[in-house]
C-alpha cells in the first residue's frame, strides 16, 4: 500500500453525479501515500461540498470562489500556476462532457480549467476520467473531442458500462475509484514492455475424476496475476490463462478461464504471441485421472475402494520452448517451479529440461495462498535472488529483469 509514496496529485473534480466516487478515489490515493490537492468546479460543489474533499485530502479545497489573481493565500495570487507546477500529475475524475469541451478549446473561465491549460505539458500529465450519460458519451462530439485531448497530450481513462444513476444503461459511468486508482498507478510504471506481448498461465489445474469430484493443488494464482498485472504496468499487451482461482482480473488484462491441463494448453497454443514473451507460473497437474466418470462414484456395499488410474497431462511450458519461434528466440519463454527442498539444485535441473531460458524458483508450501514470496532467478550464467517482497513488488522486480533480457542484443534466448 505504498504505490504512490511521494507523488503529488492534483484530483479535480467537475460537474456530475459522479462525485461521490471522487472522495472514496481521493481517500485511496493517500492510502498509497500520495497527497492530494483538490480542486473543485462550481458544479461539482452541487454534488459533494468542498468540506468533505477537505477532509479526506487533509489540505483546503480551491472551489469555485477561488479566482486566480486574487487569491490572497498565494504569495503571487496565481494558484493555477503554482497548483500544476506542483502536481507529477492532474487527475480530473469525474471528468463531465462539458468540461472536456472546456478542455478541447483551452478555455480557462475557472481555476480548474485554466490550471489545466496553465500546465507544463511536457512533464505534468493531464489524465482524465470521463463521466456521463451513455447518449453524451456516444455523442460524436464527444468522440471526437476524447480523440483531440488524446492527441493533445491527455490519458483517457475509459469510462464503466452499466446502470446510469439517469435510468439508463449502457457506456460511460466513471470507472470505480479501485480502478482508477490501479490505472493511475500503473501509469507511473515503467513501460520497458511498451509494444510487447506477454501470456501468462496461472492457477492450479483441475482434472476430473466425476461430476462432483476431481484432483487439484493448492496454487492460488496470485503470484501470475501479479506478473500479468505488471507486465500490463510495463506497457505489454497481456493475455492470462488462468486456472480456477478466486483472484479479479488485473485492469487491462485479457483473461481467459480454463479447468484443466488440456484446456490450459488449449488456450495457450490459441493465444500464444509469435513474438512477445510466455511466463508459465501455472500448477499444472502432471497427470489426470485416464478416466473422467459420467456418474458420481458411489461408496460401495463391501468397502471395495475406487481404483483410480492415471495419464500424464501435456508439459505446456515444455510444448511451448519447443515451439520454432521460441527456439528461433522471438518468443521468450519463462518457467517456474515450485520445490519444497533443494530450490537452487532443482531450478537449474527444470530449466534444463524444459530447455528454456530463465526459470523462476520458489518454495511452493512457503508461498502458496500467500501474498508474499521469494523468488530465484536461474539462467544460464547462474543464478539470483529477489528477496522475501510482495508478490506484486517480486513481479515488477521479474518484468523488469525480462526486459532487460530481451533488450540485450546477445541474451540467451533472445533472437539476434
Ligand atoms: N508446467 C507446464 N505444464 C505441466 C507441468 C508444468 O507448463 N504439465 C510448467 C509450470 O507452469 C512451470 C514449470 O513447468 O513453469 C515447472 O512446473 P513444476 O510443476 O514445478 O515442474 P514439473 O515439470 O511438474 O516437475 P516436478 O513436479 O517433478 O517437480
Amino acid at each position: 500500500m505504498s504505490d504512490l509514496v511521494g507523488k503529488h496529485i492534483v484530483l479535480g473534480l467537475s460537474g456530475g453525479i459522479a462525485c461521490y466516487k471522487a472522495a472514496e478515489l481521493c481517500r485511496a490515493m493517500t492510502r498509497e501515500g500520495a497527497t492530494v490537492q483538490v480542486v473543485m468546479t462550481a458544479a461539482a460543489e452541487q454534488f459533494i461540498t468542498p468540506v468533505t474533499m477537505q477532509a479526506l485530502s487533509n489540505r483546503t479545497v480551491y472551489g469555485s470562489h477561488d479566482v486566480s489573481g486574487f487569491d490572497a493565500r498565494e504569495a503571487n495570487g496565481m494558484p493555477h500556476i503554482n497548483l500544476s507546477r506542483e502536481a507529477d500529475a492532474i487527475v480530473v475524475a469525474p471528468c463531465s462532457a462539458d468540461f472536456m469541451a472546456k478542455l478541447l478549446h483551452g478555455r480557462a473561465d475557472d481555476l480548474l480549467s485554466l490550471m489545466c491549460l496553465a500546465r507544463p505539458i511536457a512533464t505534468v500529465p493531464l489524465l482524465l476520467a470521463p463521466a456521463m450519460n451513455r447518449e453524451m458519451w456516444a455523442h460524436p462530439a464527444t468522440q471526437r473531442n476524447m480523440a483531440q485531448l488524446a492527441a493533445d497530450g491527455a490519458t483517457i481513462l475509459g469510462v464503466g458500462s452499466g446502470f446510469q444513476a439517469c435510468g439508463e444503461t449502457g457506456d460511460g459511468r466513471m470507472l470505480e475509484p479501485p480502478e482508477l486508482l490501479d490505472d493511475l498507478i500503473a501509469f507511473f510504471q515503467p513501460k520497458p514492455l511498451a509494444g510487447r506481448q506477454v501470456l501468462v498461465t496461472a492457477g492450479p489445474t483441475f482434472e476430473a475424476i466425476d461430476p462432483v469430484r476431481g484432483l487439484t493443488n493448492r496454487s492460488s494464482g496470485k503470484m501470475g496475476f501479479a506478473i500479468a498485472r505488471a507486465a500490463r504496468e510495463a506497457g505489454a499487451a497481456v493475455t492470462l490463462v488462468a486456472g480456477p482461482v478466486a483472484l479479479p482480473t488485473p485492469r487491462g488484462v485479457t483473461r481467459v478461464d480454463v479447468r484443466s491441463a488440456r484446456e490450459m494448453l488449449d488456450a495457450t497454443q490459441a493465444h500464444l504471441p509469435a513474438r512477445g514473451v510466455f511466463v508459465a507460473t501455472a500448477a499444472v497437474a502432471d497427470w489426470r485421472p485416464a478416466e473422467v466418470k459420467t456418474e458420481k462414484i458411489k461408496k460401495q456395499d463391501d468397502g471395495a475402494l475406487p481404483q483410480l488410474e492415471f495419464v500424464e497431462n501435456p508439459d505446456i511450458l515444455a510444448t511451448v520452448a519447443a515451439t520454432p519461434q521460441a527456439v528461433q528466440g522471438e518468443l521468450y519463454c519463462v518457467g517456474f517451479a515450485a520445490e519444497s527442498h533443494d530450490l537452487l539444485a532443482h531450478a537449474q535441473a527444470k530449466r534444463a529440461r524444459k530447455k528454456v531460458p530463465l526459470l523462476v524458483g520458489n518454495i511452493g508450501p512457503d508461498t502458496f495462498g500467500q501474498d508474499d514470496n521469494a523468488l530465484v532467478l536461474v539462467d544460464a550464467h547462474g543464478s539470483r535472488e529477489l528477496p522475501r517482497a510482495s508478490k506484486l513488488a517480486l513481479a515488477r522486480q521479474l518484468v523488469a529483469d525480462i526486459a532487460a533480457r530481451l533488450d540485450r542484443p546477445h541474451a540467451e534466448g533472445v533472437a539476434r
